[in-house]
């Protein structure tokens, strides 16, 4: 039987999500998606519409089929949305189960201002949405994970070392969640078998980097200092993440995954 994926964040073809997506499903798996409640309506017409078609060819020339999109809400505060135990339910309905988790999404209301002047709400806000949301989707999704199943969340350089302008608490929301990766690796590993890694990836022009404003900027530094000097693609991201979901990384779990042309291992720019 081929393996069974759901991917939550996605919600057009730019994004890690979409990249992550296609690599499964290149790779044999069924493709099952998560998409933010303001966005879903969108995405399923974009989608019906063939909108995406040219982004969904996968590189043996066939379309990838998503077989079904869910609405999600990762932080549920207004009762119309969808929180993490109902999505879980519904795909166990549908599907009984998954062998592989992907966590691609990340909130944070006041990203653009500096640590600083962030309220405790906004800050609270980016943990609740970027970390909280993979511990809540871990829990809910387990239940249905087969034995030899993985996890991978997607985070960022700036958990770890001073990027100026990722704000709002979203730089401790990272920490949190690359710290959450290793104790929910040991929880998730003794109690079901199950994989948690995390890839720190390098800067991509998605609809989420381009609303905190200075994606280009880190594109470009990026080009300048990196060991590896070209734009960093969705796909190497997408490839890395379908080996780590593969029984090529059985053994590995706990880790934070760099695939970021090399650039966390600069200590200066050159
Ligand atoms: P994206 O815009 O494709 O994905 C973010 C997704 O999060 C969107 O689909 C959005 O609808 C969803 N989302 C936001 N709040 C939500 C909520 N409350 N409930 C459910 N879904 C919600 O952008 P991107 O950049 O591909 O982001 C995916 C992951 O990659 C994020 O964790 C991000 O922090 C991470 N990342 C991105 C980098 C970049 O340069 N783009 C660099 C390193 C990590």
């Amino acid at each position: 039987r081929g393996k069974r994926a759901f991917i939550a964040g996605i919600a057009d073809d730019n994004g890690y999500g979409w990249a992550i997506a296609k690599s499964l499903a290149a790779a044999g798996a069924e493709i099952l998606v998560g998409t933010w409640v303001p966005a879903l309506n969108i995405f399923e017409t974009s989608l019906r519409r063939g909108k995406f078609d040219e982004s969904r060819v996968l590189p043996d020339g066939s379309l990838m089929e998503i077989t079904k999109v869910y609405p999600l809400d990762a932080v549920f505060d207004c009762p119309e949305d969808v929180p993490e135990d109902e999505v879980a339910e519904s795909v166990k309905q549908d599907f009984g189960t998954i062998d592989i988790l992907v966590h691609s999404l990340a909130n944070g209301p006041e990203v653009s201002k500096p640590i600083l002047e962030t309220s405790r709400n906004g800050y609270l806000a980016a943990i609740s949405a970027s970390s909280y949301s993979f511990v809540s989707l871990l829990k809910h999704f387990i239940p249905i994970m087969n034995p030899g199943g993985s996890t991978i969340s997607l985070t960022y350089i700036a958990s770890e070392k001073i990027i100026p302008g990722y704000g709002g608490g979203m730089s401790s929301a990272k920490a949190a969640l690359e710290s959450d990766t290793k104790v929910l690796a040991f929880e998730a590993g003794r109690k079901h078998n199950v994989r948690v890694n995390t890839i720190s990836a390098g800067p991509l022009r998605s609809r989420a980097a381009k609303a905190i404003g200075f994606i280009d900027m880190m594109i470009d530094y990026s080009l300048e200092n990196a060991p590896l000097q070209k734009e960093l693609t969705a796909d190497e991201v997408g490839n890395a993440a379908a080996f780590l979901a593969s029984p090529l990384a059985s053994a590995i779990t706990g880790a934070v995954v760099y695939v970021d042309n090399g650039l966390n291992a600069m200590g200066v720019g050159v």
